[in-house]
């Protein structure tokens, strides 16, 4: 498709998809091609079904796991059905009540929602664009943690075209953002970053505290601190920071992660968008390439100076980070952590080592990229909160390779070590770091079908593996861990490490499922039988493991072009005979991709954020056209004219109380 046929979200799926590693890795199809004769391998699927039913000793110990434990599934819960339409759907018994939306007041003093007339300086009191990741932090004096909390939330990016009356979408080759004044401009800034709201239970339904100490916003221009290896590295200064150690702002925050001391790991993403102007002749020409610098998909260049990429060559270098945020205290400095590397983070999912060193598991979300760990040097001290606030400054960052043997390996980026040296052009740390994707390049790591959420089950120390899409794979690109050439619809790996020890280099892997219709054989599809014609997804991004040890699964792409299909959270079984069986639990309005998925510790309660609602208005034949805030597929949530429909979240809870899907 030409970009002049895409909406604004469907081209930050492309600009994910554009596969900018050139580096010759040999695939697992190399590696498959050395056992197999290239007759073999062109039957591609055979050749790798062959190995994958040899190989996996994860595989073994599921079996005999399933043999000693219960058929049911672990969900009880009547799905709604699949389909397209303006509203939400949640499972029979539940209520899905809508929490805050786009525009609604978040600091004190905000002023409520006009959508007509938006300002920035509203928008930066104001519940911020296109909500992503969700944290759910109970308040440490609360009665009960599960009905007392702050919620933090990523704001990604904005959609032009549904904000703002009478703006067509912006970044396509005829209209290059002409209508993009600063004023508009400075909206989407504002729009950018996170919110930290309070939320309470009262009397079973749920309620954003008003004028709470906690409330904060996070945008594009929040100060924020440098920590890590790159801190003060020259390739980090720039006009407005000579010493390399402040940055304003933080960019298309993704999905991210809660630690336990209870601080918010948020992942910058397609920060490359944000730049202006072109690689070509610049310094560092090739690594802006690498990661697709810059994507001139906003025009906030034209305005600011640090986003042109002429006039502030390093600004760029100081985006694509991990940012952690102390919510607890809306006066701190976020840091941007570049000791866990610097790429198109997803998230930031964690677990504490049984050793009590931190382990922070992170995808890099582009075609044909890698999924990483960050294993801490210090541990964990349960006792002492401000012990663990700098813990994620000081560690090793790794780097997968999935062996056709159903083995893996992490592979550490160290500077100094294997080929991370002078010769290759590594300085120091700080240029690993900076250029995580190319020293990962040079260990020789496995490039996956664009890494999304990557989390550990803390009861199994199963880590699950969310590879959404990749339909630039070839055949003669087919691996072990990527088996489908043109894998339009993604699956998902489950790791264990050696003696569940997620600090070890070792681990075993298998793919728990691939996902789309199970009913067309082409596909390939491997969801249990039990799945309904309802159940099965494609597309799949965030997860979230609940307390019991329960995988939810929430997908962003489908449309009724492509699955006949929204979006929505899945539950998926992954033990006993129930393994691969997936099932809808609650469905996104037309246009709207589903993230968060965030239950409370009890289980009542499930956050979830409903993204860019109304989007894809092209892909659904009941509206036909592309979406915009003057005629949009839905007005959900509002349903009122003239209200744009609104990224928002919701909280689903069972009619009567109780445990979710229990
Ligand atoms: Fe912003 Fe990888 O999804
Ligand atoms: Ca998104
Ligand atoms: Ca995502
Ligand atoms: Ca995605």
């Amino acid at each position: 498709m030409t970009d002049a046929e895409l909406t604004r979200s469907q081209a930050y799926e492309e600009s994910e998809n554009l596969g900018r590693n050139t580096s010759d890795n040999p695939s697992m199809g190399e590696i498959i091609a050395r056992r197999f004769s290239r007759r073999d391998l062109m039957r591609g699927a055979l050749a790798v079904t062959a190995i994958s039913a040899t190989v996996s000793p994860l595989a073994l110990a599921t079996a005999e796991k399933a043999r000693a434990e219960t058929d049911a599934s672990a969900f009880r819960f009547k799905e709604p059905a699949a389909g397209v339409d303006e509203r939400h759907h949640v499972a029979e018994g539940y209520d899905a009540d809508i929490l805050i939306r786009w525009g609604d007041p978040v600091l004190p003093g905000a002023p409520a929602f006009d959508p007509k007339s938006q300002s920035a300086e509203a928008q930066a009191g104001q519940f911020g664009y296109n909500n992503d990741f969700l944290g759910y932090i109970p308040l440490p004096d609360a009665a009960d943690p599960s009905a007392h909390g702050l919620l933090v939330v990523n704001h990604e990016y904005t959609n032009e075209e549904l904000m703002f009356p009478g703006i067509p979408p912006q970044h396509t080759k005829d209209v290059r953002f002409k209508d993009m004044t600063k004023a508009l401009v400075d909206i989407e800034m504002m729009a950018h970053g996170g919110s930290v709201i309070e939320v309470r239970k009262v009397d079973g339904k749920w309620q954003v505290v008003p004028d709470s100490k906690y409330a904060r916003r996070i945008t594009a221009e929040t100060e924020m601190e440098i920590t890590g290896p790159a801190a003060g590295a020259e390739r980090m200064k720039t006009s407005y920071d000579a010493e390399g150690r402040r940055v304003r702002g933080m960019l298309n925050n993704c999905a991210g992660g809660i630690t336990p001391w209870g601080t918010w790991l948020t992942c910058e993403e397609n920060f490359n968008g944000y730049f202006w102007g072109k690689a070509d002749g610049h310094p560092e020409e090739a690594a802006l390439k690498r990661y697709g610098v810059p994507g001139n998909s906003y025009n906030w260049g034209q305005h600011y100076d640090r986003f042109d990429l002429a006039k502030e060559p390093n600004e760029s270098n100081r985006f694509g980070w991990v940012v952690e945020i102390d919510p607890l205290d809306p006066t701190s400095v976020p840091k941007k952590r570049t000791a866990m590397g610097r790429f198109k983070h997803e998230g930031a999912a964690n677990i504490v080592n049984k050793d009590g060193r931190f382990v922070v598991y992170q995808g890099d979300d582009e075609r044909f990229d890698y999924v990483y760990k960050f294993v801490t040097e210090g541990r964990v001290d349960p006792a002492d909160r401000a012990a663990n606030m700098d813990l994620l400054d000081r560690g090793t960052l790794h780097v997968a390779r999935y062996d056709a043997d159903g083995t893996g390996e992490w592979l550490p980026l160290v500077f100094g070590e294997g080929p991370l040296t002078a010769a290759n052009g590594f300085a120091s740390q700080a240029d690993v770091v900076i250029e995580a994707r190319r020293a990962a390049d040079l260990l020789g790591a496995t490039k996956m079908d664009r890494p999304e959420d990557v989390e550990a089950n803390p009861q199994t120390d199963k880590v699950y593996v969310i590879l959404t899409n990749n339909t630039s794979r070839k055949t003669e690109q087919v691996d072990a861990a990527n088996p489908r050439a043109n894998n339009e619809f993604g699956h998902i790996i489950e790791m264990l490490p050696e003696g569940g020890d997620h600090a070890a280099r070792k681990f075993t892997w298998e793919i728990l499922v691939k996902c789309g219709d199970p009913s067309i054989a082409d596909v390939g599809a491997t969801f249990s039988s039990a799945t309904s014609k309802d159940g099965w997804f494609g597309m799949p991004d965030n997860c979230a493991i609940d307390s019991e040890g329960r995988l939810w699964v929430s997908t962003d792409g489908m449309s009724e072009k492509s699955t006949g299909r929204a979006d929505g959270l899945f539950a998926v079984d992954t033990e006993g005979a129930a393994r691969g069986t997936s099932k809808l639990f609650f469905r996104c309005p037309a246009g709207a991709e589903l993230c968060g998925p965030m239950p409370t510790p009890d289980l009542t309660t499930f956050f979830v954020a409903v993204q860019h609602p109304g989007d894809d208005g092209k892909d659904w034949s009941a509206f036909g056209r592309i979406s915009t805030f003057d005629d949009p597929a839905t007005r959900w949530p509002d349903f009122e004219d003239g209200m744009p429909p609104r990224p928002s979240i919701v909280a689903i809870t069972k009619q009567g109380g109780g445990k979710i899907a229990g």
